[in-house]
């Protein structure tokens, strides 16, 4: 049910320079999603009546990105005038009015927040009927954060930024979240009198809360246990350390729905990716995008499945895939290469050292040694021998190739596209296919053999060769 008292301002203007990136910060990801995209589905779950998003370093790709994940939100440009201060100013500028509900304010870089931890503090605030609840936390190491400073009876009295700070200052390690419930009309009344006095010369939204406790009102810091809940990502050692948290909580999700996962150290699994019960995870197993595993499967080890859907009781060892579908039963790998557009029926076969592209493997069909099949289809049950290259491109356009079912096809084969093979037709060892083969037809086009008897002994005397086979030849002159 929608919150008629709530709006959400959503930051996401700052450049993000720490990270050293030509991709803007909060579009780098962690768990297959981008850190805002994190942030927009903790803000969707409040369904609070206004949500704002404010932009403006790369504006165009972060607004992309919030049509798709909270389409709701209205997006405000934030100014030259910089700041956290400068775009909540904006962005409460955009709210209706009227609004006097209250105002949460989520810095777009805080990706492993949940909405609980938000309802919860909105709560304090209304129970509390104050005009600001903000959340903080302790850490070991609080560099770069702004300390929550408190008056000598523990109230909270202001907050300074790291680099504002003196020496005492720095010592405290109760950091400001970047997490505010504000009032919405003293925030309004506080906005005015900001100013960008400081080391950074920045309109700093931490401001406001000294600024309201000065004017007597009620500020409260609601100190949250779970620290790494709110740990801004800002450099990409922060992001690596969040992205396996997060990876940590995705795992033992999954093991406690009945997932045997052999080692969480080593299997990274994106956020939208669904698993069945019974589902066995070996080492080095990555399950990236919007993968499915069905029940019984077993993955790994050091597979790598992006985009991929695994049917129930196959077996995928050592794969790279992407893009693909794998029937129930088949059996994958190892060292197989799946690229987009593989369709590998039930109880199909795609072996060692075999990479596949656009291919439909029907049911029961198996590619099983050192070949490559590219934009094919292959019927049931057939059987491509071992070292098969399907010649797909003639260096101008790319042409398909169709196997039948109960097809037999000879060792080092090469199928030059576009050809057909019909239902239960066979090919000798070593054939180049260039035309199509009827249902049927056995296909055999290298040269008959000839051998030139004591070629050896004649042609390369002295050697170890000649010696063994003149051995091996006694009758031989
Ligand atoms: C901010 C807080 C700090 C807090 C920390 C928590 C301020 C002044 N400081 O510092 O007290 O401990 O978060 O992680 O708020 N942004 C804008 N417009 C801007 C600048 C930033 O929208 O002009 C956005 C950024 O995109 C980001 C968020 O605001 O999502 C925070 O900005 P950032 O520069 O990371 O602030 P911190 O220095 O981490
Ligand atoms: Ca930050």
């Amino acid at each position: 049910m929608t919150d008629n008292n709530l709006a959400i301002i959503v930051l996401a203007a700052g450049q993000g320079t720490r990270m050293k990136s030509a991709t803007p910060k909060l579009l780098h990801k962690l768990g297959g999603v981008t850190i805002v995209s994190h942030v927009l589905a903790t803000a969707r779950e409040l369904q609070a009546a206004h949500v704002v998003s404010v932009v403006r370093h790369e504006r165009d790709r972060l607004v992309e990105v919030i049509e798709v994940d909270l389409p709701q939100s209205l997006i405000v440009d934030q100014d030259d005038i910089p700041g956290t201060g400068r775009a909540v100013e904006q962005a409460v500028a955009a709210l209706p009015a009227d609004f006097a509900g209250d105002v949460l304010v989520v810095n777009g870089d805080v990706p492993l927040l949940d909405a609980d931890t938000l309802s919860a503090l909105i709560e304090r605030h209304r129970a509390a009927n104050a005009a600001a609840t903000l959340l903080s936390t302790i850490l070991d190491d609080a560099s770069g954060y702004g300390r929550i400073i408190r008056s000598a009876d523990g109230h909270l009295d202001r907050i300074v930024e790291h680099k504002d700070a003196t020496a005492a200052e720095l010592a405290v390690n109760e950091i400001n979240a970047g997490i505010y419930v504000f009032s919405a009309p003293q925030l309004r009344e506080e906005l005015t009198k900001l100013t960008t006095n400081n080391a950074q010369g920045e309109k700093y939204i931490t401001d406001v809360i000294g600024l309201l406790r000065a004017s007597g009102s009620t500020v409260a810091a609601v100190e949250l246990p779970e620290s790494w809940k709110v740990e801004g990502i800002n450099d990409r050692a922060q992001l690596s350390r969040a992205a396996g948290l997060l990876n940590g909580l995705i795992v033992r999700g999954w093991q406690l729905a009945g997932v045997t996962i052999i080692d969480p150290a080593t299997t990274w699994i994106d956020i939208q990716v669904k698993i069945e019960p019974d589902v066995e995870i070996k080492q080095g197993t990555q399950l990236l995008g919007a993968t499915l595993i069905e029940s019984g499967a077993v993955i790994g080890p050091d597979t790598t499945l992006l985009d991929t859907e695994v049917g129930a009781g196959a077996e995928v060892k050592r794969t790279d895939a992407t893009l693909s579908v794998i029937g129930a039963n088949a059996s994958v790998g190892p060292f197989s290469y799946l690229r987009p557009g593989t369709y590998l029926g039930d109880d199909g076969k795609i072996g060692t050292f075999v990479e596949t592209k656009n291919a439909k493997i029907g049911n029961g069909s198996k590619v099983p040694h050192l070949s490559y099949v590219g934009d094919a289809t292959i019927g049931e049950k057939s059987n491509i021998g071992a070292g098969t290259i399907f010649a797909n491109y003639d260096g101008v356009t790319k042409s398909h190739s169709t196997i039948g079912s109960h097809v037999r096809t000879g060792s080092h084969n090469t199928f030059v596209a576009p050809i057909t093979i019909g239902d239960g037709a066979y090919s000798g060892a070593g054939a180049v296919i260039r035309k199509d083969v009827p249902a049927g037809a056995l296909a055999i086009n290298v040269a008959p053999q000839r051998n030139m008897d004591g070629w050896v002994v004649a042609n390369r005397a002295g050697t170890a060769a000649a010696e063994a086979a003149d051995k091996a030849t006694p009758d031989a002159k």
